[in-house]
């Protein structure tokens, strides 16, 4: 299927489907099952730096007796800290060994923190590429929006300047002024942005008067915010668009191949249906291409962008009008 081909970051891929960062990209034996079912590059699941520093944590409150000596605390956070990191690092590095196709590793961060240190050594396991996932939750009542988007651009652009490979920020969509946050990242010269992720959200048991985990995998209509941002700002930047969230199908994929995306990451799909979902979608997707008389993506991708398109507004109509059509 080398007409599915295309470029991601800079990357070679052979066709448009990434399995996004997630349980189905945690082990080697998953990432190679992603590749056997013909995904196109792998998003390794994250390694997170909340994660390290709890565990870390714990295990200092668990060795009272060592930490009275003198540096024993930081001799835990060290070992601690460099226990997860090798032990991601080494699940790169085996993956980029084993896999033909691209694999980008992630970190999940939310401080300016010491991770920022060991950003290189991704690229010296092997990594293709790191994908960023930082979020913050803007719950502080002292924190006005200008404050937090200063320190994403700062952490982004610290990272930029440190990581020498190709860097993607996979960013939520909760921003006041998305597109001029999008353009900064552009700006700063970030190679790819994923749009948009989907966060954890809690929900609460009404029997138990607890809260509870909420569904976490989405569904196939849940794609319309990634493509409307896709097609609104593609063709207006240097960086590659990765879409994601509530792709499902090769329709949602084609649909958002021509809105401008690079690329496409897949999580709940294929965590509801199974891998075979990558090979329905490239199926679906060169179906259509056969009916469009597309020899290969450049033919058609972005052709509904908005830049592209002679009448754009639809694309920029964010209210619901009376003449939708629709009877209640
Ligand atoms: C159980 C689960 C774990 C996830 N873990 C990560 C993660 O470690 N890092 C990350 O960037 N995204 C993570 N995600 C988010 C997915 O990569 C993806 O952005 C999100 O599920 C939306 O895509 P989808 O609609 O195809 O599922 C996770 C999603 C799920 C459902």
């Amino acid at each position: 299927m080398e007409r599915l081909a295309t470029t991601y970051l800079g990357m070679e891929l052979k066709n448009p489907i990434i399995v996004g960062s997630s349980p189905l990209t945690s082990s080697l034996d998953k990432l190679k099952k992603c590749e056997d079912a013909g995904a196109g590059a792998v998003v390794v699941k994250s390694i997170f730096e909340e994660q390290i520093d709890h565990d870390a944590a714990k295990m200092i409150s668990q060795s009272e007796g060592f930490v009275v000596h003198a540096d024993g605390q930081d001799f835990l956070e060290e070992v601690s800290r460099d226990y997860y990191i090798d032990a991601y690092l080494s699940l790169v590095d085996k993956a980029t060994e084993a896999l033909d196709i691209p694999v980008i590793a992630s970190v999940n961060c939310r401080t300016r923190g010491s991770w920022l240190d060991y950003v290189q050594r991704f690229a010296e396991v092997g990594a293709d590429a790191l994908e960023l996932n930082y979020y913050t939750l803007p719950s502080d009542f002292n924190r006005s929006a200008q404050d937090i988007e200063e320190e994403y651009l700062a952490v982004v652009q610290e990272a930029r300047n440190r990581f020498k490979l190709p860097l993607s920020v996979k960013m939520g969509s909760q921003f006041t002024a998305l597109a001029n946050v999008i353009k900064k990242f552009d700006t700063m010269g970030v190679d790819g942005l994923v749009l948009f992720n989907r966060f954890y959200q809690p929900d609460i048991d009404i029997e138990k008067l607890a809260t509870k985990s909420s569904i976490v995998l989405s569904g196939p209509n849940d794609y319309a915010q990634s493509l409307q941002w896709t097609a609104l700002v593609s063709a207006y930047l240097n960086c590659d668009i990765c879409a994601s969230t509530g792709i499902h199908s090769g329709e949602s994929l084609i649909k958002l191949l021509l809105s401008g995306a690079k690329a496409v990451q897949v999580c709940s799909a294929v965590m509801k249906g199974g891998h075979k979902v990558i090979g329905d979608m490239l199926q679906t997707l060169s179906a259509w291409m056969d009916r469009h008389n597309a020899d290969s993506f450049v033919d058609f991708r972005g052709k509904l962008a908005h830049k592209r398109m002679e009448d754009p507004s639809q694309w920029e109509r964010a209210q619901y009008m009376k003449s939708l059509n629709v009877e209640f």
